[in-house]
């Protein structure tokens, strides 16, 4: 498996979505360049906070489950701490969902833009152990660089 290059990455999602004004255009382009740019992954998306639960949005992948409570799963889990779930065996996670059989190890980041959560971004691979502490921490900086650029637009996704 190829190492990601994240620096590059962050440089080729600026180039997409500096410009963008439509939040929902700007979310498509970020999920695909994600989809595109990661090795042995089988489901990337965001789910949006709408309301009190998450619900799907962009993303790239098999048809996924489409409304998530905060109490539930992965991405739950993610929403309500705050924090990014970094799972090496879905299995051994209690309670999380089944959308993508093939899925083994997940990564979820919250999304958060003007201090409050807009939505989680999820990856799924089909190899257990598949995300690395670098590939967390690329992770967040490129849904940080997400989420400063949704602060500049007046609908958030
Ligand atoms: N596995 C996730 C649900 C979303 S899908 O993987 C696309 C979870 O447990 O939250």
């Amino acid at each position: 498996m190829n190492e990601t290059n994240y620096r590059l990455l962050d440089s080729q999602l600026h180039a997409l979505l500096d410009d963008e004004a439509d939040a929902l255009a700007a979310a498509s382009n970020f999920v695909a360049l994600l989809y595109n740019a990661l090795d042995d992954i089988n489901w990337l998306g965001i789910y949006v906070l709408r309301g009190n639960e998450l619900v799907l949005g962009p993303f790239q992948g098999k048809p996924a489950c489409v409304h998530i409570a905060l109490d539930e799963g992965v991405c739950g889990a993610a929403a309500a701490t705050l924090e990014t779930q970094r799972v090496a065996d879905v299995h051994a996670f209690p309670g999380h969902i089944v959308c993508d059989p093939d899925s083994r190890s997940e990564l979820v980041v919250p999304l958060i833009a003007n201090g409050k959560l807009i939505g989680v971004l999820d990856i799924d691979s089909p190899t257990t152990r598949r995300f690395s502490a670098a590939d967390q921490e690329g992770v967040e900086d490129l849904c940080a660089s997400f989420c400063a650029l949704q602060e500049k637009r007046k609908d958030f996704i």
